[in-house]
C-alpha cells in the first residue's frame, strides 16, 4: 500500500491523530478549535508619495488638518478593521499608518506633479496604534484616482504601513467598482488582487455622512 509519509504510513498517522484527539490533545478537524492559519495580507509597493515631509496626524482624524478651520472635501469615510496574526489573534499595539490622495487625485507630496489642486483641509496622512483586540480606525475621505501617465490611471486606493511586534507590512487598500483595477499593474502584482478590494457600506447609526471600509491586516505578529 502506498505511504504518503516516508516514516510512518498514512493509515498509521490517521490512527495516531484520532488517539490525539480523542485524548483532547488535538482538536477536531472543521471544528472551532481547529487550528486557523490565514495568508498574510498581501505586499504592495511603497509608491513614490510617502510623506517624507511630515509627521502623521495621529488624532484617527484626518478629515481635519490640526489647527485648521474647515472639514476636507470629498466623500466622508470611516476605515477600520482588526489587525491579526495567522492565528486569527488580535496583534495590539501595532503602529497602523496610511497615507493617500485626495478626493481629486492629489497626494500633498512635493514630488506630485498632478495639477489637480491641493486642499488645504487634507494633508492624507495619520496613523493610530491597535487596541487590545487589534482594532484599528481613521476618519478620512475616500481618494480618486490619480493619472501616473497621460494614458495611465491608478485606481482610487490607501496605503499602509503597518508594524507589529516583529513584522511589518506595506500595501494599498483598493474599493470595489473601480474602473482602473484591470489595467493596474500594482494591484494585477498580486496573487489574489480581490483580496485587497473592500466595498463601501453605509454609514453606521450616529455617524450619517461617513460611508463604511472594513479592512483586516495579517501580520505574522
Ligand atoms: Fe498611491
Amino acid at each position: 500500500m502506498k505511504s504518503d509519509n516516508p516514516v510512518y504510513g498514512r493509515r498509521t498517522i490517521l490512527k495516531a491523530s484520532a488517539a490525539l484527539f480523542a485524548a483532547g490533545i488535538l482538536p477536531p478537524a472543521g471544528s472551532a478549535f481547529a487550528q486557523m492559519v490565514l495568508n498574510r495580507t498581501q505586499d504592495q509597493i511603497l509608491g513614490p508619495f510617502y510623506p517624507i515631509m511630515s509627521k502623521p496626524n495621529r488624532s484617527g482624524d484626518l478629515t481635519r488638518v490640526p489647527g485648521g478651520s474647515g472639514r476636507a472635501k470629498g466623500q466622508l469615510l470611516i476605515v477600520k478593521g482588526r489587525v491579526i496574526d495567522p492565528a486569527g489573534k488580535p496583534v495590539a499595539g501595532a503602529d497602523v499608518e496610511i497615507w493617500q490622495a485626495n478626493a481629486v487625485g492629489r497626494y500633498a507630496h512635493p514630488d506630485d506633479t498632478n495639477p489637480a489642486p491641493l486642499d488645504p483641509n487634507f494633508e492624507g496622512f495619520g496613523a493610530v496604534i491597535t487596541g487590545t483586540d487589534g482594532r484599528y480606525q481613521f476618519k478620512t475621505i475616500k481618494p480618486s484616482p490619480y493619472p501616473v501617465t497621460p494614458t495611465r490611471m491608478r485606481p482610487a486606493h490607501i496605503h499602509f504601513d503597518v508594524r507589529g511586534r516583529h513584522d511589518e507590512l506595506i500595501t494599498q487598500m483598493y474599493f470595489e467598482g473601480d474602473p482602473y483595477h484591470k489595467t493596474d499593474a500594482f494591484l494585477q502584482s498580486a496573487t489574489n488582487p480581490e483580496a485587497l478590494i473592500v466595498k463601501l457600506d453605509p454609514p453606521a447609526p450616529g455617524e450619517p455622512d461617513f460611508m463604511v471600509a472594513e479592512f483586516d491586516i495579517v501580520l505574522r505578529g
